[in-house]
């Protein structure tokens, strides 16, 4: 019999948590499907976060269905035991071993979905439920809310009101309490020693393949189950295209190499980006530019506390970025002109960060009914300024054509102020030299 890859104490008290805010509504979160891959290949089944971060089950074709203060509260359906299917394709915990491994009140065959979703959803005015994620769940919760509807004759009631699961959720995830945290605190660390690893390795004529290889042995070897999102090796050039990832270029004397990767460990996503040059020595026009960002992502770090808007943290971003391009030449002419007319997104195209979690771009409003919200003690999140200058831009100095840096920490919120949560992979020019050196 396998065991739940975490405590499953941790579930429950999320489950507690998330029960005394549905308000009476029932919950049903859908697992995520499985995707083909070619034939009967599948794609690597990675489960729904909403789905892990209620119950820590992580198999296919199962549903989750909460009903607050009701007797079972807590209900399941998974996947029969199968001994031939369980031959080919893994262990399946089934409805009994489900129960008692992941306590849940009462588990039930997927098969018997509608039959018992019909009685258990009776008597209640509102679900939350995430739709058009699931096409197969949602067709089978159709079938259900049409035959509750029916059930009601004549009395002039419609379906049950639909909220949005993935909204109501997002803000419990966006929140991390210390079950959360110990999970982001070690996917960053994890990540933070593959960029170690990867500033160790890196010399001219290495792949950009092979520098994927060390990031990955590295996370797999600290219990990374996968990647949080794909990895961007990209060497010389390449770092100007945002979300690069062919990786397959030789790194060459003289380039810098940007790499963003971030290892997921039971659910959580790190998302670190670091710049530093091929042959472990920045030419000063490297300098130039990578000391640029790297002041403006110290200063933005250092102004994180509670209570200040994540729009703000992206403007100061953006204005600094915009001085440095002045100050680089690339930008000419009044600094609001330009900003008026976006010429600055010509270098700077993205925004300061994200909200970081289980998913790299993680669940959670950054607005609350189009008004923006201050951060609070315990969010996660990135902040990630980069300038990236196309090699065939005439307009820009000839040293910098080419050379894109971006400089990405894990930060999260506490109630002074904020903790980076990747400072072990160093940032700081002499620092990566001098890391660099041992090679
Ligand atoms: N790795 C994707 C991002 O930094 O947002
Ligand atoms: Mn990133
Ligand atoms: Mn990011």
């Amino acid at each position: 019999m396998r065991k739940p890859a975490e405590n499953v104490e941790i579930f429950k008290r999320r489950r507690k948590k998330i029960i005394e805010k549905l308000n009476g509504a029932a919950l049903i979160v859908a697992a995520h499907p499985e995707q083909v891959r070619n034939d009967d290949v599948h794609h690597f089944y990675r489960q729904d976060s909403n789905m892990y971060y209620l119950t820590g089950f992580e198999e296919p074709e199962s549903f989750l269905l909460i009903r607050p203060d009701q007797k079972p509260e807590t209900v399941m359906f998974v996947r029969e035991k199968n001994i031939e299917r369980e031959t080919w394709d893994g262990f399946r915990f089934g409805p009994e071993g489900t129960k008692n491994e992941f306590l849940i009140d009462a588990v039930y065959s997927i098969d018997k979905f509608e039959e018992k979703a019909i009685e258990l959803l009776k008597g209640f005015e509102e679900i939350y439920y995430r739709l058009f994620k699931n096409p197969d769940a949602d067709a089978r919760l159709q079938k259900v809310l049409t035959a509750l509807k029916r059930a009601q004759g004549r009395t002039g009631y419609g379906l049950l009101t639909i909220k949005d699961a993935d909204l109501f959720l997002g803000e419990f995830r966006l929140k991390k309490d210390e079950d959360d945290l110990a999970n982001q605190r070690r996917a960053c660390q994890i990540s933070s020693d593959a960029h170690v690893a990867a500033m160790k390795f890196v010399k001219p004529g290495v792949s950009e393949r092979q520098v994927q290889a060390v990031i990955s042995h590295e996370f797999h070897m600290n219990g990374a189950a996968r990647v949080g999102y794909p990895y961007i090796i990209a060497s010389g050039s390449n770092a100007t295209t945002l979300h690069y990832n062919f990786n397959d270029q030789v790194c060459k004397n003289g380039d810098l190499l940007l790499i963003d990767a971030g290892a997921e460990y039971n659910y959580y996503s790190g998302d670190i980006t670091r710049t530093f040059p091929v042959n472990g020595k920045f030419s000063s026009a490297q300098k130039k530019v990578y000391q640029g960002v790297l002041n403006i992502q110290k200063e933005i770090i250092a102004m994180i506390k509670p209570g200040l808007y994540f729009k703000d943290l992206h403007k100061i971003g953006e204005d600094r970025l915009t001085d440095l391009m002045f100050e680089l030449g690339l930008l000419c002419g009044k600094k609001e002109d330009a900003m008026k007319a976006n010429e600055h997104r010509k270098y700077y195209p993205h925004g300061i960060g994200h909200w970081l979690g289980m998913d790299v771009h993680d669940a959670g409003l950054y607005f609350i009914k189009g008004e923006p919200r201050p951060i609070e003690a315990g969010m996660c999140f990135t902040v990630e300024p980069g300038l990236y200058i196309p090699a065939d831009d005439k307009s820009a100095p000839e040293e910098l054509r080419g050379i894109g840096v971006r400089i990405e920490d894990n930060i999260v919120v506490t109630a002074n102020g904020c903790d980076n949560l990747t400072v072990g992979a160093p940032k700081e020019i002499d620092a990566i030299e001098k890391l660099m050196a041992q090679r």
